[in-house]
């Protein structure tokens, strides 16, 4: 397994280890993941990979929850693309027959950097031969959730104009750990893509702010910020980009956001461009309210996702 030290990692390995897998987990620094056997490797070097992940031992399948965690155009090639590149040259060279890809829904309309840079390895898994699948899920209930904390403090919950441009099906960690760990053994699974969102109907940013202020029980105050100020900031960051790399990079987190405050999380019809949260497919059980009373009640700590917006 890769990416075992991640939200959707961490969750995925615990559903491997209690369907009885011997679990195996590739990571870059020493980590304590329950369950599972842990080996350091250098993913940057394709031998260190292979030396000291695969060890010349037998592996059935590579189940990858690993990604960028930035999401900047050379951390996201090197990670996204070029460090799977490299275990799946390694799992190649070991015999394994199938392998299982989180990539995102957002990959349907590529428009940054990481998108293309996971588009490149989708599309070197699927011509590898290998068995795959490759899910792509909506959104994580941790890239919903970095409002609640100001929100409990009385402040209104910024929207992106009205708050409804946007829809996607959250998706619970655990849940979504069910739905990889099950496409080892469901043929319906295999040599598929996989556009997966969480259960009931699709919820735009309007709905997440109301649901919010009802159970806090306060009447629902909003703040609209235009979009248009942050295709400005893109714009300016990527001039002043050109001469300081480091703007350069912030352009890009400045297009990330511009990117989710106006594209769906949901299955995209290419032929008219339109967002389908009909044709989006469901798994488990948990919904993003239930989680939102969780954490109001103190059961569930929050983890921010790192391409919040807000
Ligand atoms: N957030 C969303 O709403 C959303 C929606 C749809 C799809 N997705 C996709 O779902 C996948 C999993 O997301 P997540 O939120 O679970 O990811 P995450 O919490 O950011 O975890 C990323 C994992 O990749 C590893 N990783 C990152 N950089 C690495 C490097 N240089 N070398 C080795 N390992 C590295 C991390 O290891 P360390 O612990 O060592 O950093 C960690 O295990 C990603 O592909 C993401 O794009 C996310």
């Amino acid at each position: 397994m890769l990416g075992a030290t991640g939200t959707i990692g961490r969750a995925t390995a615990a559903a491997l280890v209690q369907r009885g897998h011997d679990v195996v987990c590739l990571v870059r620094a020493p980590a304590d993941i329950p369950g599972v056997s842990i080996r350091q490797v250098d993913f940057a070097d394709r031998a260190s990979v292979a030396r000291n992940g695969f060890a010349g031992e037998r592996v059935d399948a590579v189940v990858s929850c690993m990604a960028s965690r930035t999401g900047t155009p050379d951390d996201a090639w090197a990670i996204d693309h070029r460090a799977h590149c490299h275990v799946l040259d390694a799992a190649q060279a070991a015999g394994v027959a199938q392998f299982v890809l989180v990539s995102a829904i957002c990959v349907q309309k590529p428009r940054l950097a990481f998108q293309h840079a996971k588009l490149a390895f989708e599309a070197a898994l699927i011509a590898s031969g290998l068995r795959y699948s490759i899910v792509r899920p909506t959104a994580f209930f941790k890239s919903l959730s970095g409002q609640i904390e100001r929100v409990r403090r009385g402040k209104p919950f910024l929207v992106f104009g009205d708050g409804t441009l946007t829809a996607c099906k959250p998706i619970s960690d655990h849940d979504l750990a069910e739905y990889i760990a099950d496409c080892l053994t469901d043929g319906s699974r295999w040599n598929r893509i996989l556009p997966i969102g969480g259960p009931g109907p699709a919820i735009t940013p309007r709905q997440q702010g109301e649901a919010l202020f009802a159970m806090l029980g306060r009447a629902p105050r909003f703040s609209r910020v235009p979009v248009a100020l942050l295709d400005t900031i893109a714009a300016a960051l990527g001039l002043v980009g050109r001469i300081v790399p480091s703007l350069a990079v912030k352009a890009e987190l400045a297009r990330i956001g511009r990117y989710y405050a106006t594209e769906s999380m949901l299955v995209r019809d290419p032929a008219t461009g339109r967002y389908d949260a009909e044709a989006t497919p469901s798994a488990g059980t948990q919904t993003l309210f239930e989680y939102y009373r969780a954490v109001i009640d103190g059961a569930q700590p929050v983890e921010r996702g790192d391409h919040a917006v807000f």
